[in-house]
């Protein structure tokens, strides 16, 4: 069995990008796969948080996460901060990557341009990704495309490394999304949907409810034609509705597209499938939410499991180094 691991910061709400293109894959991949989910607290902090703040959404991103599908007794689901093979496998890596290298991260040039203070970890945080990914011998790494370069480094380095030090890790590789399960902002389709504040009429959060949904894809961006048809160049809205009622219906936007021919139509039926494929979604965070004390005894479980397979891979690494 191809061992998986993917991590998730705790940061904004989760919306329906990151659920149509990376949680519900992760729900999947966790019965063909021996499957590890890391909800990463520590990536957080590569830009300054509120402490209550980022206990808060760790906790609830995790019953989002639970929510979504993933099964305990199937995968492994885990905060970062709680194996702290994390960070001692971090400097490692942090000395196995040269600057330059980490220099050409093309995120770190992005988000350093629009962030007043940059930190040095948000400078090494793809050391960090390295580690993460390596300490348990991962096979698939399931991102987005702008994950794409920092897989390409966690490769680099683990070959890097084994050269240097002997057989230390296995050389992981990154798997991506069907084209469809992008998901863009409903105002700006030519942007993806990403974190952002709540209120943020392009963005549609898992925890909306039903009205909310409605409103927002009612007012969703498309175009002066009335044609419908998936053509992501000439007609991102409608495309990007066609994306979404395909998704939450498990089918490709073009066969979405089959028997619309006016807008109103279309978005009616997005709409109404997304609200059904978050309706089971909300009531089991419900549930999940009352009860905050199961989830934290479900997440250390994980963090015990998780720690099996990372302090042997920490140790082995550790001693190829001569520590
Ligand atoms: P964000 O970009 O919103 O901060 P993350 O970087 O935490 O979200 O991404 C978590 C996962 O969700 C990643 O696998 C990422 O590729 C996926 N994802 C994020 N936004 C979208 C989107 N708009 N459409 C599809 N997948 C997305
Ligand atoms: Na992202």
């Amino acid at each position: 069995m191809p061992r998986v691991f993917s991590g998730i910061k705790p940061t904004g709400n989760v919306h329906l990008g990151n659920l149509l293109g990376a949680l519900v894959r992760w729900a999947d991949d966790q019965h063909r796969a021996d499957s590890l989910y890391c909800v990463v607290d520590l990536h957080a902090l590569t830009v300054p948080q509120d402490p209550a703040e980022l206990r808060d959404s760790t906790l609830r991103l995790a019953q989002i996460l639970l929510a979504t599908g993933l099964d305990p007794d199937v995968c492994t689901l885990f905060v970062q901060s709680h194996v702290p093979e994390h960070t001692g496998l971090a400097w490692l890596m942090e000395c196995t990557a040269g600057f330059g290298e980490l220099n050409r991260m093309t995120q770190f040039k992005d988000k350093s341009g629009k962030e007043g203070f940059v930190s040095g970890g948000l400078f090494t945080y793809p050391a960090l990704m390295a580690a993460d990914i390596l300490l348990y011998d991962t096979d698939e790494v399931p991102v987005g495309d702008d994950q794409r370069q920092h897989v390409e480094l966690t490769r680099d380095l683990a070959e890097r490394f084994n050269s240097r030090h002997g057989p230390t890790f296995t050389v992981p590789r990154a798997t991506f999304p069907p084209a469809g399960a992008r998901i863009m902002d409903l105002q700006d389709p030519t942007a993806k949907m990403s974190k952002s504040d709540d209120a943020a009429p392009g963005t549609i959060l898992v925890l909306d409810e039903p009205k909310v949904v409605e409103r927002k894809i009612k007012r969703a961006v498309t175009d002066a034609e009335s044609e419908v048809r998936f053509d992501v160049a000439a007609k991102p809205g409608v495309s990007n509705l066609l994306s979404i009622l395909g998704a939450a219906t498990g089918r490709s936007p073009e066969e979405a597209a089959a028997g619309y021919t006016q807008y109103g139509p279309l978005k009616a039926d997005a709409a109404a499938a997304v609200v059904a494929r978050l309706e089971p979604i909300q009531a089991r965070y419900a549930e999940l939410a009352a009860d905050p004390a199961e989830t934290t005894r479900l997440l250390a479980k994980g963090a015990e499991k998780a720690r099996a397979t990372a302090s042997a891979t920490l140790a082995r690494a550790q001693a190829a180094v001569g520590l």
